[in-house]
């Protein structure tokens, strides 16, 4: 007898295998049978004719990790079939902590909902805290080098010293011990982007050698993407680690069209035997915070030394001037997508901003445009971020359609009601994964279903080791989304962002069913899973 039978939709196996016609049993947690089920009795039957079947997809590239804890239900995540999100990523995740920099952290945090205190030290106190309160999806959890920094050296602009570099392999070996699945890095975030190649070599070594992987915003996505891109190749070379290239891009109209050449920079590693792959969001607009604008010497010492040289004039002139006349060397977000092209996304303390261009706002105030930023960093104690306007249709046609590339939404579980909807964020965290299936397969035909579906599912599945999800099969575990090809879409827009996806009928979450007719259940039977 079967929990569960969803009758007569199109298998689409996340191996990139035509779909077939068949119905999936559901028994516990796990796919019990495929195939012509029509003689198995089961507890509840769905009838599913014209619908498509696919893994539950598993959000690669996802900064969750705080929102959930006010969002376990992951309203805007599951209602697009995610069903299994990679967290922790651009250097960033909640754990580990030292206690004697406990602020320094809250500091730099963006968001941080009721639970999200700190009180923790290691990934495994963190994460068997986060699983108590329960999650409507499943959860990977990868540790931020920006965190075992902070943890081991504060906001300090140099190397480490050897006590230091050896602390962090500590941390890198004990959070992988504790449940993380690989280390991440943000090479333009302070104070992961005070690195050398080589101190990265060092802690990916240790993540490799717990069978962890290695995923890195790089260090420029604009004028220094190739460099960038070799620095990540060559870090999983040096630590014998695969690797994992975030969000995919390259930025500012000058460097339109080199995403073919990062890709071939893969493709020539992978050649060589490393591992290397990538994914990518279906936008062809960014998005992070606004203190990314300003030179990296202003973060040093931590969130509250910048907004100290913010309120003082002279360093705040010094400041502007570098602003303005561009940032050789570093990741440069203004040369890459204007002002113009800035809109404000989050502006705590200041919500009149919020959907403006960062231009027509300081017009506004009668201020030039790198006051009216610095203006938003004060007011909101460094934690309002912004969308860039700067990226190419081409360049992202060009990465979806890569055999190596899958989907990351770089995006957080929100929702339409509440603090969680608030703000005009990136449409990425609504929208992502249905807008693959709307806009990419069904309406420009740049990929199969059964491709783009493998991209959601069975690739990043293989990538990260992920056994028994990632596909359908009988024995797997019961992840699935049930959508209809003909009407999913992605509501969301830059104008409009707090819209839920449609069309996604039913998803499964380790047997159980969160999204019931396009409504979610309530049900919360996700997890925190623990790496092979
Ligand atoms: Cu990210
Ligand atoms: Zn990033």
């Amino acid at each position: 007898m079967l929990d569960t039978k969803v009758e007569g939709a199109t298998v689409v196996d996340g191996t990139g295998a035509p779909g077939f016609r068949a119905d999936v049993g559901i028994r516990g947690e796990t796919i019990a049978a495929v195939g012509n089920l029509s003689r198995e009795p089961a507890g509840t039957t769905l009838r599913a004719a014209g619908l498509t079947l696919a893994p539950g997809f598993i959000d690669m590239h996802s900064h969750s990790d705080w929102r959930l804890w006010a969002n376990r239900r992951a309203e805007s995540k599951i209602r697009q079939g995610v069903t299994t999100e990679v967290v922790g990523n651009c250097g960033f995740s909640p754990a580990p902590v030292n206690p004697s920099s406990r602020e320094d952290l809250r500091g730099f945090a963006l968001y941080l909902p009721e639970g999200m205190d700190f009180s923790w030290r290691s990934v495994e106190e963190y994460l068997k805290r986060f699983d108590a309160g329960g999650c409507a999806l499943n959860v990977i959890q990868l540790v931020g080098h920006g965190t075992l920094r902070v943890a081991a050296m504060g906001f300090a602009r140099r190397k480490p010293a050897d006590a230091e570099l050896a602390h962090m392999q500590r941390l890198v070996a004990e959070s992988l011990e504790g449940g993380a699945w690989g280390l991440s890095t943000g090479l333009i975030y302070a104070p992961g982007s005070y690195a050398e190649t080589d101190e990265i070599v060092q802690l990916a070594r240790v993540a490799g050698h717990h069978r962890g992987l290695y995923a890195s915003h790089i260090r420029g996505e604009g004028a220094n993407l190739l460099n960038a891109i070799s620095e990540a190749i060559r870090i999983g070379r040096e630590g014998e680690v695969p690797v994992q290239v975030s969000h995919l891009k390259a930025a500012g109209r000058p460097h339109w069209g080199k995403v073919k050449d990062a890709l071939a920079l893969i493709d020539a590693a992978r050649a060589e035997g490393l591992d290397v792959t990538a994914d990518v969001y279906p936008y062809t607009a960014s998005s992070t915070t606004l203190r990314t604008l300003l030179p990296g010497w202003a973060l040093e010492g931590g969130t509250w030394a910048m907004l100290e040289r913010l309120h003082d004039p002279a360093t705040r002139g010094k400041i502007r001037d570098e602003i303005e006349k561009g940032r050789q060397g570093e990741e440069d977000h203004v040369a890459n997508a204007g002002w113009d092209g800035i809109l404000i996304a989050y502006a705590p303390n200041c919500p009149e901003a919020e959907g403006r261009r960062l231009s027509e706002f300081a017009r506004g105030r009668g201020v030039a445009p790198a006051e009216a930023a610095m203006d938003l960093i004060l007011l909101s104690d460094g934690k309002a971020s912004m969308i860039l306007f700067q990226l190419d249709e081409a360049d992202l046609r060009t990465a979806l359609g890569h055999p190596r590339v899958m989907i990351g939404s770089d995006g957080s579980a929100l929702a339409t009601h509440g603090e969680l909807g608030k703000g005009k964020p990136h449409p990425r965290s609504y929208g992502t994964f249905p807008r693959v299936l709307a806009r990419y397969c069904r309406d420009e035909g740049l990929l199969s279903t059964e491709k783009a579906v493998h991209k959601m599912t069975g690739l990043p599945a293989k990538k990260l080791g992920l056994k028994d999800r990632g596909v359908i099969r009988a024995g797997a575990k019961a992840d699935l989304v049930g959508f209809n090809e003909k009407t999913v879409s992605d509501l969301a827009t830059y104008e409009n962002p707090h819209r839920y996806a449609a069309g996604i009928e039913y998803v499964f979450v380790n047997g159980r069913l969160v999204i019931k007719g396009g409504e979610h259940t309530g049900s919360l039977p996700g997890r925190v899973l623990t790496p092979p």
